[in-house]
């Protein structure tokens, strides 16, 4: 009889056990993806300018297209001053090129088609062109982009 008893009170001691175990760990972890929602890890993001070349070598209305440091750019002068996008199609990365009378970008490999402010407006692409941060020092243009 008693060594019944032993039993049973070992199985509700280990059970116990376990399962205190089991809920410090879930709320240990659940506390620590909280406290990590709360304080994101934000590693400031370094930049560096490239230069893409002279204002007056962008001026008009048809895009213009620079391969500089591993980007492949698109740059166009707009009333707001001057846009810069990367060339790569936002559905599968093949290059953009410029249609002067439709005054559009036009993915040759689906029939993607972006506006002149980059937004997708036909075909596959999901979203618009990524764009660069155009920086005007003087004559110079520069882009901005992110450094690893
Ligand atoms: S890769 Fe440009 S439309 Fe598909």
């Amino acid at each position: 009889m008693s060594v019944v008893n032993n039993n049973a009170e070992r199985r509700r001691f280990l059970s116990g056990a376990f399962m205190t175990f089991g809920i410090t760990l879930g709320l240990g972890t659940l506390g620590g993806r909280f406290i990590q929602f709360l304080m994101p890890d934000v590693a400031e993001k370094k930049f560096s300018e490239i230069l893409l070349g002279r204002v007056d070598d962008f001026k008009g209305s048809s895009a213009k297209f620079v391969d500089v440091a591993g980007k492949q750019v698109a740059l166009l002068e707009t009333d707001q001053g001057f846009s810069a996008f990367s060339r790569k199609c936002t559905d599968l990365g093949c290059l953009i090129s410029w249609d002067d009378s439709k005054d559009q970008f036009i993915c040759p490999c689906h029939q993607g088609v972006f506006d002149r402010n980059g937004k997708n407006i036909a075909g596959p692409p999901p979203r618009p062109l990524d764009r660069f941060e155009v920086v005007k020092k003087g004559e110079n243009i520069y882009i901005k982009v992110e450094v690893a």
